[in-house]
């Protein structure tokens, strides 16, 4: 299979595990225990169908949006996610540069591997820092005035991660970082030789946001042992409410589920809270993002941005989710495949693609923008 014959999320998932080694692919692909929660994320926008309008005059179609103070030309983003030149060789610099051909928002994660100070350098798209609350109170501190220096618009804590989940395919498969070349992992490194070799010719793997805080490189630091060792798990409301006090501009909570924790977000000051269960990767039997839209946005849709990720693979998943009331959707497998299979280019694809199908499907709803999308468009079996 080639870049040009990925028409769907399903084909680039396919071109990527033909590209990546085994353990890598499953760490992208994988989610936690019974992966339940991760197949229900999709299958959750099945439970309602779309009612189109016809005869409305849809020959321009806005897709534009304001959300967290950024205003974007597409209604969905990149989310942020770990690793991404474990994935690619160009990782965060292929995603920033696509996403900026789109004029959508990006995210880089404290465990990115390449700097928030480059990223946010080199393009003038909105981005997003992704952080964890980390034991080391002065790491937090440094780590966000880092984040400030650099001009990052958004900053979004991740409170979905107190302890790492249980991801039995990377226990399995023995994924970690940096790497323990096994011998069997070895051998699936040696299958996959252009990205074996592209790894190897590249910069060296790592993870700036962290290293100048944190001892990754040399020690066997894996992700498991990242979030039970250096994260905080007495985090509280209090602790982030300082936080949000100290950032003092565009700060979101990822990883909300609950209508109380949303009104809790409201309450100290958050800008926008991100519906998530972190692509079904932590709390296995956890409810969707979408499933639980409809409550918060009721409760909170009026006072803060209500965003939600999880699942979305086709452009009618975003129209559902933008029409129960979310300000935007986030996306991360579906640019993560992409990204594994052809970098930059396959990035921009998948984009493309998702934009044209948003695109076709509001002319086939009647809808001429994102604002005339509502629940009157929705009827849940
Ligand atoms: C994960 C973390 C690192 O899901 O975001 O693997």
């Amino acid at each position: 299979m080639r870049l040009a014959q990925c028409h769907n999320h399903h084909d680039f998932r396919t071109l990527a595990k033909q590209r990546l080694p085994g353990p890598i692919f499953n760490y992208i692909d994988g989610g936690a225990d019974d992966e339940k929660t991760m197949r229900r994320n999709t299958a959750a926008f099945d439970a309602c169908d779309l009612v189109p309008n016809v005869l409305r005059g849809v020959g321009n179609v806005d897709l534009s949006t304001t959300v967290l103070g950024q205003k974007l030309d597409l209604p969905f983003y990149c989310s942020p996610t770990a690793l991404q030149r474990l994935f690619h060789h160009r990782g965060e610099r292929a995603v920033g540069a696509a996403a900026e051909k789109y004029g959508t928002m990006f995210g880089v994660s404290s465990l990115g591997t390449v700097s928030l100070e480059e990223m946010r350098e080199k393009h003038k798209n909105p981005q997003v820092y992704q952080f964890y609350f980390h034991k080391d109170r002065g790491l937090n501190t440094a780590m966000m005035e880092r984040a400030k220096e650099a001009g990052v618009e958004v900053m979004m804590l991740t409170v979905d991660s107190i302890t790492g989940g249980n991801r039995e395919r990377d226990l399995r498969t023995g994924f970690s970082i940096p790497f323990r070349l096994t011998l069997g992992g070895m051998m699936q490194f040696a299958m996959k030789p252009v990205w074996g070799l592209n790894y190897v010719r590249h910069e060296r793997f790592s993870l700036p946001q962290l290293e100048s805080h944190v001892d990754m490189g040399s020690g066997a630091m894996s992700i498991g042992r990242y979030f039970t060792d250096m994260l905080d798990p007495s985090m509280n409301w209090d602790d982030v409410e300082k936080m949000v006090r100290e950032w003092g501009g565009q700060f979101c909570l990822k990883g909300i589920m609950s209508v109380e924790d949303a009104r809790k977000a409201v309450d100290i000051g958050c800008s926008g809270i991100i519906l998530s269960n972190h692509g079904g990767r932590q709390l296995d039997g956890s409810r969707s993002a979408f499933d639980q839209l409809a409550e918060i946005v009721d409760a909170v849709g009026d006072q803060i941005d209500v965003i939600m990720d999880g699942g979305v693979q086709r452009g009618t998943h975003v129209l559902k989710a933008l029409a129960v009331g979310a300000k935007a959707v986030g996306l991360g497998r579906y640019y993560l495949y992409p990204l594994a299979a052809a970098g930059q280019a396959g990035v921009e694809r998948a984009l493309g693609l998702m934009r044209t199908e948003i695109e076709r499907d509001m002319r086939l709803m009647g809808c001429s923008s994102i604002s005339e999308l509502n629940r009157d468009h929705l009827k849940f079996r």
